[in-house]
């Protein structure tokens, strides 16, 4: 640990008491132990100060730049760009990194600077730093990267996902940082919008439980040592733009806001995230930006959110060139503060201080509130004091030994191995035999990008030059599990961008079909191209034909054929299905998901993971599980046209599992009432196994269309091989609420049923 010689400023006076070392128990991020201290620093400060508090910049706007103002590398800090941003706007908040990830020793040589003004006295408050730390420290070289958010999800395991954010956010403080912008909540109804990869999937109730779950773990106990501050995001209703395309218009009836696209949020901050990102696009006609009713009043007055927004990137600006909701940006600052954004992310110079001065105009005339500058500014501080960055000792890299280390990976491995899902498996085609000679092919067989995706040491993610050292790609993992005898690859096809869109074009067809017809069993993988945000826009969830037509040319080879599906999104692959042998799910598993796929594919792990989305059969058909009934009736008034590639929660393993007596306490219950459910469940195989055992509800009748089914639980069991596990539920029937078209919760007496797999029981609430 460095000891800085701290410099009293006016805070460090107020707060000497309260100074700690940093360690585990420093901070807990739901006390108020600090108001007063608080109260007294903003009372000190004056309107620029306060201002420059609400303002995010960019490293970019400090960093170092050659004589063709390309960032010097390696980072170097700009000492006069610094001290204008720090000293003379007071700009409180850095992000990012420039156009790359960072070692550990860059980002010392970035804190440093960062904090140098506070530490030496020149400031009265410390910067916060933010980082998408969004599947691992995606911007520090060498961190562990796990699966992506899709496919954290699908291991259905909670607490994978609080051990992914407690190591997330340690390697996170590894790098000097202490704020995360990170988990994404919202609901994953949109396949073709380019940011699918990043969300927990379409249930609220599965992206409730997982997402704060990755919040706590990010935040931990308390933040000490090696927690960071959760960020939200992006409130809300970012992710169901009507085109598909990033940042453009959703529209969600309050029903729908109420049952699907709030509780992600509010059980996060229930659970005491410290921070939350806006939605950068639109919802109902109102940018985010400017949604004073979900900001303030849901938010910060309904659901009591004491930290502070953050806006998302240029936001203020496109609230006036995108939106068109402000004739000039200065209304727009207004609009946005007023409506309750604390921190904006401006992010460049010379914006950023454009920005500060129109705050302080607006200030002085009036057009935002002293009383409303005052709220934000106190929610940044109280965010910082509980973050522990008032304190001038600060760790550095060799107080996290664990960082990218073996205990980490093997967590890392873990998810992936709890998330790659089986979704088909012809004639017991896996596990493969490791005496079979395999050929590993197809576009996303052989490097790094493919299995971590975007957000990976670039904002893009495709960029091969800073893949870590200790990641295996598909064609590496087969290769140190079988020796180069037993394996061979042929690419097949290349996935590629042209005109900013991905394309695939075929490449080596004849050595793809001569390796093929040398081996017993092909492994093809597809998938998609990284992407994210707008450079991720795509048109058609159609996997690129000349994917499909290298799936033939794998079939007319008459070998086994495994398909392994490497993609953030569902891209529809229906007529390549039924050939297959047996078809994978991996999604994004990141640098050690390579290795969980063939130690699956072989045997050596079981299955275990399940869909968190429906698959979509057509493109043109984009259907969820809780669809309510019309959805189903096909053109003969059947019941039947809910026609998925595969259903939600689907996933099978190497054991046969069977789901026997179901049985609920009580048949006709009260409003106050919890049922008592119990099921068993038996693994008729040699393996021991994980089930995920899921819990829907449905409701018979309603006053407003019911949701055909509905996840109100689930668990993921061991059950050793060849033994029955009894499990238990309680279901409050408080759960069997649902909004009505204002969003109010609602109970309904009347039939409901319990589903769990194909069993069925019905009780009445009277
Ligand atoms: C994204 C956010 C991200 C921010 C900072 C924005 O463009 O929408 O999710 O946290 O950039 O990198």
């Amino acid at each position: 640990m460095v000891r800085f010689i701290p410099v009293i400023s006016t805070f460090c006076l107020l707060y000497l008491v309260a100074c700690q070392p940093a360690s585990e128990s420093a901070n807990s991020y739901t006390t108020s132990q600090n108001d007063a201290k608080i109260d007294a620093l903003l009372a000190s400060m004056t309107v620029a100060e306060k201002v420059g508090q609400t303002c995010q910049i960019t490293l970019d706007g400090i960093s170092a730049k050659d004589a063709n103002n390309q960032t010097i590398e390696p980072i170097k800090i700009d000492s006069n760009k610094l001290k204008e941003a720090l000293e003379e706007y007071k700009v409180g908040s850095i992000l990012n990194v420039g156009a790359h990830t960072f070692s550990l020793q860059d980002w010392e040589v970035v804190i440093d600077a960062v904090y140098s003004p506070y530490v030496n006295g020149k400031t009265k408050v410390p910067i916060i730093y933010g980082i998408d730390a969004i599947h691992g420290v995606t911007y520090t070289a060498a961190s562990t990267l796990f699966p992506q958010e899709i496919g954290l999800a699908a291991t259905w395991n909670p607490d994978l996902a609080y051990q992914f954010g407690r190591v997330t956010a340690y390697e996170t403080r590894a790098s000097g940082l202490h704020w995360n912008f990170s988990p994404v909540l919202d609901l994953g109804r949109s396949p073709l919008w380019s940011r699918h990869f990043e969300t927990l999937g379409e249930d609220p109730y599965l992206v409730s439980t997982m997402g704060s779950a990755i919040s706590r773990g990010y935040q931990g106990d308390s933040i000490g040592s090696y927690g960071v501050a959760a960020c939200l995001k992006h409130f809300v209703g970012y992710s169901a733009p009507l085109s598909g395309r990033d940042r453009t218009p959703a529209w969600i009836p309050q029903k729908y806001m109420s049952e699907l696209y709030l509780p992600p949020f509010k059980k996060a901050v229930e659970q005491g995230a410290l921070t939350l990102m806006i939605n950068s696009g639109v919802l109902n006609g109102i940018p985010g930006h400017i949604n004073k009713d979900l900001l303030t009043h849901t938010l910060k007055e309904d659901w009591g959110f004491r930290g502070f927004t953050v806006s998302d990137w240029e936001d203020f600006i496109m609230l006036h060139t995108v939106h068109c909701v402000a004739e000039n940006i200065y209304d727009a600052v207004v609009q946005g503060f007023n409506a309750g954004v604390d921190m904006s992310m401006v992010p460049y110079s010379p914006q950023y201080k454009e920005y500060c001065s129109i705050m302080i105009k607006a200030v002085e005339n009036g057009d935002i509130s002293m009383e409303r500058l005052n709220d934000a500014v106190r929610r940044i501080l109280w965010v910082k004091s509980e973050l522990g960055l008032f304190e001038t000792d600060r760790n550095q890299a060799a107080d996290y030994p664990d960082f990218g280390g073996q205990k980490h990976r093997a967590i890392a491995y873990n998810s992936a191995v709890e998330s790659i899902t089986l979704l088909e498996n012809k004639d017991n085609c896996l596990p493969l035999n490791p005496s079979q000679k395999v050929l590993i092919a197809g576009p996303t067989a052989d490097n790094l990008i493919f299995v971590n995706g975007a957000w990976t040491h670039t904002w893009q993610g495709a960029d091969t030059a800073y893949n870590n050292k200790n990641g295996k790609t598909i064609r590496a993992a087969f290769e140190s599990k079988l020796g180069p005898d037993r394996c061979t690859f042929a690419q097949g096809a290349a996935l590629y961008l042209e005109d900013q869109f991905e394309r695939t074009k075929l490449v080596e067809k004849q050595d793809f079909l001569r390796k093929a017809a040398q081996s017993d069993v092909i492994v093809l993988c597809l998938g998609e191209y990284p992407s994210t945000e707008k450079p991720g826009d795509i048109r058609s969830l159609n996997l690129e034909p000349e994917q499909l037509e290298l799936a033939e040319m794998a079939y007319a080879s008459n070998k086994k054929v495994v398909l392994v599906l490497v993609e953030g999104r569902p891209r529809i692959i229906r007529s390549i299905v039924d050939q297959a042998d047996a078809i994978v799910q991996a999604y994004l598993p990141g640098d050690y998901g390579a290795e969980a796929l063939v130690d699956l594919l072989y045997g050596d792990q079981n299955f275990s993971g399940k869909l968190p989305y429906t698959y979509p059969r057509y493109d043109g058909v984009i259907e969820f599980y809780d669809h309510p009934r019309s959805v189903a009736r096909a053109k003969n008034n059947s019941f039947e046209s809910y026609n998925p590639q595969w259903n939600f929660g689907h996933g099978l393993s190497y054991s046969s599992i069977e789901y026997k007596k179901l049985e609920i306490s009580d048949t006709i219950v009260g409003s106050e009432d919890t049922i008592q459910i119990s099921v068993s469940v038996a693994n008729l195989s040699n393996r021991a196994c994980k089930e995920v055992v899921q819990i829907y509800v449905s409701d018979h009748f309603a006053s407003f269309i019911p949701a055909g089914k509905r996840l109100k639980g689930f668990e993921k069991i061991d059950i050793a091989a060849n033994s029955v596990s009894t499990f238990r539920f309680k279901l409050s029937v408080a759960d069997l609420k649902f909004a009505n078209a204002e969003g109010d919760w609602l109970l309904e007496k009347g039939l409901f049923s319990i589903h769990i797999a194909d069993l069925t029981q019905t009780f009445e609430l009277e």
